[in-house]
């Protein structure tokens, strides 16, 4: 356990040391604006992910609270519940996911939450909302029975989550001085929206004057930047700092493709640009979209670079393409 950034402890899940940032020669050649990565599906806990940085935070308020369980929810695809379900795990809590739908062979993260031995339920109806309730009726049932469980809504996003974000803005700021770039945008995928809120709270502390330009990858544009808006002001609050204001919430539409957690056109193409140019894999169902969008805004010269591009993880469902995933 160490005492991060403004004092909020934390519980290193994450090996220590920043994740890479790193230039992107051939893709940028490519596109004609010149893009790094900064390389968060190297977090170094499970197969790495944007989620582990805030569970750090997350799973440190569960033990001040004396919690002895976690309860989370989600789609059987999603990055989230299962990286929460493994961090409870080395914390000594008791795992409980629920998951919206109906039993399925596991695959792809929902094997990975089983592996680790997670105690998995599904609500049998395919609307995502479905977990909320049935998140609610798990952990009530833990606490009749004598447990103390912690409660964390889909995606994990929550003021205190979106710290996470808060310090990754505090490291890359010092990666690029060191590396003496200037970007005008950080790009990234953006879906419970707690991670473009943290990046949008660490732009306003650090005053770094980098846009951060969110790709919605799974709820409508409008509703992503209210929740951004809000989860931003919540981490302020907590880091002590001006909450942000209305301008400096940049979300963009029209890249989802065919639904949420499931694969796109563009994010293909974009995918296999970057694998081919990088030797960089990125999931199907938020970063290869949200680079899609990047590809198509450098290519109609909308981009001024130096621009960072936020590789945020997902290995897990590059074996699941094309099946559903949740924030
Ligand atoms: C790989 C990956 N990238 C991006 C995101 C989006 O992060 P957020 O839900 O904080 O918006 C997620 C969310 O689960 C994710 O798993």
């Amino acid at each position: 356990v160490t005492t991060g950034l403004l004092g909020r402890r934390r519980i290193r899940l994450m090996p220590g040391g920043p994740t890479p940032l790193q230039p992107a020669a051939r893709l940028s050649e490519e596109l004609g604006v010149e893009v790094w990565f900064k390389r968060d599906d190297l977090t170094g806990f499970g197969l790495g992910g944007n989620k582990v940085r805030g569970l750090e935070f997350l799973l440190a308020d569960a033990e001040d609270c004396g919690c002895d369980s976690l309860v989370t929810g989600a789609g059987p695809q999603s990055n989230w519940a299962m990286l929460a379900a493994l961090a409870a795990n080395v914390q000594g809590l008791r795992a409980h996911i629920v998951y919206y739908g109906t039993p399925q062979p596991p695959a792809g993260n929902h094997l990975l939450a089983c592996i680790a031995g997670t105690a998995v339920e599904f609500t049998g109806d395919t609307d995502r909302a479905s977990v909320d309730a049935a998140i609610a009726a798990r952990a009530a049932q833990l606490q009749s029975d004598g447990g103390r469980p912690y409660v964390l809504p889909r995606g994990g996003a929550t003021p205190l989550g979106s710290i996470g974000y808060v310090n990754a803005s505090v490291e890359l700021h010092q990666q690029l001085l060191d590396a003496g770039l200037a970007p005008r945008e950080l790009w990234l995928a953006t879906g419970s929206c707690g991670t473009q809120a943290g990046l949008v709270a660490g732009g306003v502390w650090l005053r770094s004057g980098i846009r951060i330009v969110g790709v919605a990858v799974s709820r409508p544009p409008q509703e992503c930047a209210a929740r951004v808006a809000d989860l931003a002001a919540g981490a302020a609050a907590l880091a002590g700092s001006d909450a942000p204001l209305a301008g400096d919430v940049d979300v963009r539409g029209g890249h989802l493709g065919p639904g949420y957690g499931v694969a796109s056109a563009a994010g293909r193409e974009a995918a296999a640009l970057v694998a081919r140019t990088e030797g960089v894999f990125l999931d199907p169902v938020f970063a290869a979209k949200a680079m899609g969008a990047l590809v198509a805004a450098a290519r109609a010269g909308d981009v001024i670079g130096p621009v960072v591009f936020l590789v945020s993880g997902g290995a897990p469902t590059l074996f699941t393409a094309g099946q559903e995933a949740a924030a």
